[in-house]
């Protein structure tokens, strides 16, 4: 577990899973995706990240505030085949009621802190939707600097008006 200031980064439960599924559902706060997000397949990322913590000690941590789930934050090695591939990428995704609280924020660079501390984590990306101002003012308040050059379209949605993805990085 870390702790933030009114907020915990804590590993997954599975009763979780109806508070991920919610937020999953929320077609505004999934409007910068191509895609929604359906309970089983947020049973899979749930799964999925709380393997990661377990064995490697790198992964997408839940946020909780006032005893709440919030969202998740954290850190994963990116393994799709994007022009990032393989480095470390910050990402994070709060509940609509958790927003504008700094939690996206204050949670990154707590667990940015913490990979660089336990992990040796050096450089650390940041991609979203060219669209999801939101998200891309979460990468400047980190500090983190956009990387044009690395600019991608997602693979499989050529013609999605969220295009293209945009990359920042907090250099070491
Ligand atoms: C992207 C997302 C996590 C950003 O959430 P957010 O609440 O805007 O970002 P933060 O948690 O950093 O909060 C920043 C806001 O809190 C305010 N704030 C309050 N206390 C703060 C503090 N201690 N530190 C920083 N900001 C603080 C800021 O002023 C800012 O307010 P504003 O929205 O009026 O500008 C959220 O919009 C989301 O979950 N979207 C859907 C999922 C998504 O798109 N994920 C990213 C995919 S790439």
């Amino acid at each position: 577990m870390l702790e933030g200031e009114g907020f915990v980064l804590w590993p997954w439960r599975d009763d979780d899973l109806d508070a991920l599924a919610a937020m999953n559902a929320d077609p505004l706060g999934m409007a910068h995706f191509p895609a929604t997000v359906d309970r089983e397949r947020s049973a899979e990322f749930l799964t999925r990240q709380r393997e990661a913590l377990a064995s490697t000690g790198m992964g997408l941590w839940v946020v909780e505030t006032e005893d709440r789930f919030a969202g998740f934050v954290g850190l994963s090695r990116v393994t799709r085949d994007i022009p990032i591939h393989g480095e470390v990428e910050v990402g994070w995704g709060l509940a609509r009621w958790a927003w504008g609280r700094g939690l996206a924020t204050r949670g990154a660079r707590l667990a940015i802190e913490d990979g660089r501390r336990r992990l040796g984590v050096g450089d650390v990306y940041a991609a979203t939707s060219v669209r999801n101002a939101r998200s891309e003012a979460v990468m400047v308040r980190l500090g983190m600097v956009r990387r044009p050059d690395l600019d991608y379209a997602l693979a499989g949605f050529p013609d999605w008006p969220g295009s293209p993805h945009i990359v920042y990085v907090l250099a070491r």
